[in-house]
């Protein structure tokens, strides 16, 4: 795919997972896992695990494994983690990962290795892309924004809420009718929040707080519902078409202070001949109150998409350029 624009991006706030350390690989190549996945490869590692391309010796196909570093190491646990996976499995839809199976696996140590299993997707992040190409016009970015936005829906229709909605949890696999976005990790999110000593792994909030609504950074007060994700919806959109995240700061814990303290600055300070329609939904979407925001996702697609340009949409949009134009660095 092209269209993206490269160098356009600072360097990431990190947390973006798709690099792995070796030390990480836990589970060597030609591993059997639970009597019945046979491990291919390593093909990343983020904040809770690793994921392996394995083959399900009983079924006969490729999966995607992924393994969960702590948290869920006890009867209870893991009985409360197969809870959520049951309800990340209730929703069916092509642009959300389909989930099969959760296992465990004795290690070496006697602890058991917690894993799921899921559909393996051959493709990449959109962290990965993002990183490799920076940013993209709208006319690219909409296809994707609508595909996230109706993966979505399809949860929250069935009350599952995504909670760590992410470029690096964004799949993009070519297929021969375009891209098809497939969001991951429904419910783990959720699953560590619930569990008080999971919630830090390596120091750092489960999930990337670089993403996250205000109402999770502060938690407790204000419910999570659906417009928290379609807060996340924001910001992803937001890096999509200016190639970076609207706070910058030299810590994670500085810019979620940012998103309290100060005003989302406009993407058009970035990029300032996006269309005014999306300068508009982002920002709306990035409204640090939940009942300002739009309240479905799907929302935010219709504000992206409507007719009538706004009295002060400039002359020509920055679709309108044609999206293969390379603008200069912003380095
Ligand atoms: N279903 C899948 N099929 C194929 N590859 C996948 C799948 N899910 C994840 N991956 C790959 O594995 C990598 C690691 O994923 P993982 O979810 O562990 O980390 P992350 O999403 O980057 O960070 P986090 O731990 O915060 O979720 C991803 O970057 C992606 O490249
Ligand atoms: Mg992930």
């Amino acid at each position: 795919m092209t269209g993206f624009e490269k160098d356009t991006r600072p360097p990431s706030g990190g947390g973006r997972g798709g690099g792995h350390d070796p030390f990480d690989q836990r589970l060597a190549d030609g591993t059997l896992v639970a009597a019945r996945y046979r491990v291919v490869r390593l093909i990343g590692a983020g904040a809770v695990g690793e994921v392996y391309e394995a083959h399900d010796e009983t079924i006969g196909e490729a999966v995607a494994l992924k393994t969960l570093r702590q948290g869920v190491d006890d009867t209870v646990s893991i009985e409360r983690f197969r809870r959520e996976i049951q309800l990340a499995r209730k929703v069916t839809h092509r642009n959300v990962c389909r989930v099969f199976d959760v296992g465990h696996h004795p290690l070496p140590d006697g602890k058991p290795l917690v894993f799921i299993t899921m559909e393996l997707l051959r493709g990449e992040t959109l962290a990965d892309r993002i990183d490799a190409r920076g940013r993209c016009g709208t006319d690219e970015a909409l296809p994707l924004a609508r595909q996230m936005a109706e993966g979505l829906e399809a949860a929250h229709a069935v009350g599952v809420i995504h909670r760590d909605f992410k470029p690096g949890n964004l799949m993009l696999v070519d297929e021969p009718a375009g891209t098809r976005v497939v969001i991951t990790d429904f419910g783990l999110a959720r699953t560590y929040a619930l569990d008080e000593a999971a919630i830090t792994v390596t120091g750092e909030a489960v999930g990337t707080p670089l993403y996250m609504a205000p109402e999770q950074v502060v938690t407790g007060k204000t419910p999570i519902t659906r417009a928290t994700d379609v807060y996340a919806l924001g910001n992803v959109l937001y890096e999509m078409v200016t190639g970076q995240l609207p706070f910058k700061g030299s810590s994670v814990t500085v810019m979620a202070i940012k998103r309290f303290r100060e005003a989302v600055p406009s993407p058009r300070l970035v990029v300032p001949d996006l269309d005014v329609r999306w300068e508009r939904a982002i920002l709306r979407c990035l409204e640090r109150e939940p009942s300002g925001r739009f309240q479905s996702a799907a929302e935010v697609i219709a504000a992206l998409t409507a007719d009538a340009p706004p009295p002060d949409a400039p002359a020509a949009g920055n679709a309108a350029r044609g999206f293969f134009r390379r603008t200069r660095s912003r380095k």
